[in-house]
């Protein structure tokens, strides 16, 4: 069956010695790159909290403390769930956040993202888009433009009262250029270039290549499995495999040897938080391409180390792997009698009611309104195989 779906275990080989790796380290825990130096990337993909925060939603800059302790101070709750990171530079990933609105071409080599200066067959910026090799290279150009996540309000620093995205992003770099801690190591990265060449997309390179090669999951006892070992998987991990790849239709989405089509479908989590659009909602895809098919469909995840990643879902509303594998036995029933469970949050997460239906109506073909049958026993492996089957303990 899984040699069918041409299922492999993943393997790949890290660089964790390199300049360019030791210089997107360095970058992802540099507060220097948030307006008001107060939030790095690493605040809200954690190598402590399976590289996401723990919380169902981040809270940005102008918040204190890290993980499930994060307190809101001057902080905004973000409407998105903080994604893991794991495997999203490995598996030749195109399309980058939850509505995938930073995307990456490989064969035309071509970028779609949010700034029109590094967009299309002929950007107005190919400077920036030179640097670049990766969806996940392009994706770090962005969260450093985000007033809520890390540029900061108007009026409090110079980064977010840079006039355009471009200017930011110059500002940006030459903060990072002139600190002395880090010449040598961008000489070393970048020989053929002098300092004042240097951009926002080298550095932005530099943060893909570290995540790519730091966030890797090919060991687990899935892969150990299809590497050959029989007994890697328990009897009940293996019933949930079974499943899974089976009545249980996770394979329609979830498919291939990273579990994910790298598309977008409408499961019709129940959704919390602010949201992206007005009125608590979050439209997903549809806010990118306005398609009305496109209604409420996220990125599907890729689902290894699942189990340090909690909580799921684009707007986070799912606490534990059981609740995502009941959700999808009784789609209307985890939305209706929704109460997310979750203790000692450091903010309110009001639930939306009043769009609830409307995802219902639209859900997926695969999963329907009725959901998928699941007994009990099959949730119990099910929730078996995610959480043990597909974690490694440590990487
Ligand atoms: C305030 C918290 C926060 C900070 C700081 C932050 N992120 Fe994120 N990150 C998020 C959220 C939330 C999303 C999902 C947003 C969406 O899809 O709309 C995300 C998405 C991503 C993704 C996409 C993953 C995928 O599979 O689609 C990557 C990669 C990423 N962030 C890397 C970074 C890097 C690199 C930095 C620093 C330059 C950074 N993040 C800073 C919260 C944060
Ligand atoms: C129609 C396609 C589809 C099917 C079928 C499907 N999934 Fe998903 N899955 C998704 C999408 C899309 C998301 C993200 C949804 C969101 O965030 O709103 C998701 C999210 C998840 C998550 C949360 C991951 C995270 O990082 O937040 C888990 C766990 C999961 N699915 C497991 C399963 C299991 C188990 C099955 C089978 C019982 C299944 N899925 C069936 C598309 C699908």
């Amino acid at each position: 069956m899984l040699r069918e779906q041409n299922i492999e275990a993943l393997s790949f080989k890290t660089d964790t010695k390199s300049p360019l790796f030791k210089l997107g380290e360095k970058l992802f825990v540099d507060k220097d790159l948030s307006g008001n130096k107060n939030i790095s990337c690493q605040t809200c993909h954690h190598p402590d909290f399976g590289s996401s925060d723990k919380l169902p939603l981040p809270i940005g800059e102008g918040g204190n403390g890290i993980g499930p302790g994060r307190t809101v101070d001057d902080g905004h709750i973000i409407s998105r769930n903080s994604p893991h990171l794991i495997n999203a530079g490995i598996t030749g990933k195109t399309t980058m956040f939850w509505d995938g609105r930073v995307r990456f071409d490989p064969i035309e080599k071509v970028f779609t993202t949010p700034e029109k200066g590094i967009n299309g067959k002929q950007p107005e910026h190919p400077e920036l888009c030179k640097p670049l090799t990766s969806a996940l290279s392009a994706q770090a150009m962005f969260p450093p433009l985000s007033n809520h996540e890390m540029r900061g309000e108007p009026g409090s620093n110079e980064i977010a009262d840079a006039k355009s995205n471009i200017q930011a992003w110059e500002k940006l770099t030459k903060r990072i250029v002139v600190k002395l801690s880090y010449k040598t190591l961008l000489k070393k990265v970048f020989p053929d270039i002098s300092l004042d060449e240097i951009n926002f997309a080298h550095l932005a390179e530099a943060m893909g290549h570290f995540q790519a090669n730091n966030f890797v999951a090919t060991n687990t006892p899935f892969d150990q499995y299809l590497r050959g070992d029989k007994n890697a998987l328990s009897p009940k991990a293996k019933k949930g495999a079974i499943l899974f790849y089976s009545s249980g239709r996770c394979f329609m989405c979830h498919s291939g040897s990273n579990l994910t089509d790298g598309k977008f479908h409408n499961v019709a989590f129940p959704q919390v938080g602010p949201g992206k659009n007005t009125d608590r909602d979050d439209k997903g895809l549809y806010n990118i391409t306005r398609k009305p098919e496109d209604l409420y469909k996220f990125k599907t995840p890729s689902l290894r180390n699942i189990a340090t990643t909690a909580p799921f879902g684009h707007s986070g509303s799912l606490k534990t792997i059981r609740r995502v594998v009941e959700h999808y036995s009784h789609p209307m029933r985890s939305n209706h009698h929704y109460d997310g469970g979750f203790r000692n949050l450091p903010y309110e997460l009001p639930v939306d009611w009043n769009n609830m239906n409307n995802r219902l109506r639209l859900i997926a073909p695969q999963i329907g309104r009725m959901g998928i049958p699941l007994s009990r026993e099959d949730i119990d492996n099910l929730t078996s195989f995610l959480s043990v089957g597909l974690t490694q303990t440590s990487y």
